[in-house]
């Protein structure tokens, strides 16, 4: 695997930083996670947007020019292999002598790394759990602090769930590293966007999809009550596309089946992904 670290694209066994780097010590960053397929990265202008405003988030101003980090993003993209890919980019506020207070002269650390993305047939369901969320208040920020996330979805794998449902107040956020989409009424519904969830950029393709396609999509909180009556439940992200939940702690999820509003979205997002694939 071929990443860049720095200016320079070098094996990942090659590519080292400085212990005291401010990402090791405090996770003191922020990183996106882009799809490659057929080698165009996909919605690549909505994550950028999202990186520059997660790094305004931790007040640090993003170290290459958006054009160069295109360029870098593409050059990855290409001298790794996989057809589909995961690109992930991450940058920390760089190495300084250990300190809370972060100085402010620095050099940020820029890492980008890709792997392959399998495609895997659609999903035949998998099963949720819900939890209390106990991450911090400042979720719209992508911070690659996520030891809350790794715990919570961990909780999941061990009861043999693929994502925790996050309950923040007796309403539903998000996934562990999702976003959450519940179908009441045939109307698909997902929480609005606040400082407690990540403006997830499969979310919001979804919406544009389905109000595209004239599918009745709505924005509006969910209560717990509402998701343990929904007839469907998605969890949604860059790698796990559209995830239809069939079980929901011990119940089951509407008829225990990937639902209808799920299948018709999942077609849409398979034919949205396959136009931007070059000689199509
Ligand atoms: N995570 N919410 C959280 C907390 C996430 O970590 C993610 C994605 C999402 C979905 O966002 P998007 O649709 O832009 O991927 C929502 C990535 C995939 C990760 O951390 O690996």
């Amino acid at each position: 695997m071929i990443v860049y670290l720095n200016g320079k694209f070098l094996p990942i066994e090659e590519a080292n930083i400085s212990v005291l780097d401010r990402g090791f010590i405090f996770a003191d960053g922020v990183y996106e996670v882009i799809p490659a397929y057929g080698g165009q990265l996909f919605r690549l202008s909505e994550h950028l947007q999202r990186l520059e405003n997660s790094l305004n988030g931790i007040k640090l101003s993003n170290p290459l020019p958006q054009q160069q980090l295109v360029e870098i993003l593409e050059i990855i993209v290409a001298k790794n292999t996989g057809d589909n890919q995961s690109v992930y980019l991450q940058v920390t506020r760089g190495p300084a002598k250990r300190n809370h207070n972060f100085p402010e002269q620095i050099v940020s650390t820029v890492f980008v790394m890709s792997e392959e993305l399998k495609s895997l047939p659609p999903s035949t369901g998998v099963k949720a759990i819900t939890c209390n969320d106990t991450r911090w208040q400042n979720c719209d920020i992508k911070s690659i602090a996520l030891l809350a996330n790794i715990l919570l979805r961990r909780q999941a794998v061990e009861v043999g769930a693929a994502e925790a449902i996050l309950i923040r107040d007796d309403f539903v956020m998000e996934g562990a590293a999702s976003n959450v989409f519940v179908v009441i009424d045939g109307i698909a519904i997902t929480p609005p966007k606040s400082q407690f969830i990540l403006p997830g950029i499969t979310r919001d393709l979804i919406i544009e999809a389905m109000q595209t396609a004239k599918l009745p999509c709505q924005e509006a909180n969910i209560s717990i009550e509402q998701l343990e009556s929904a007839t469907e439940i998605w969890v949604t992200s860059s790698t796990r596309e559209i995830l239809p939940v069939i079980q929901l702690d011990e119940k089951i999820v509407g008829t225990g089946k990937p639902g209808a509003v799920w299948s018709q979205v999942y077609k849409i997002y398979q034919n949205y992904k396959q136009q931007l694939r070059p000689n199509v």
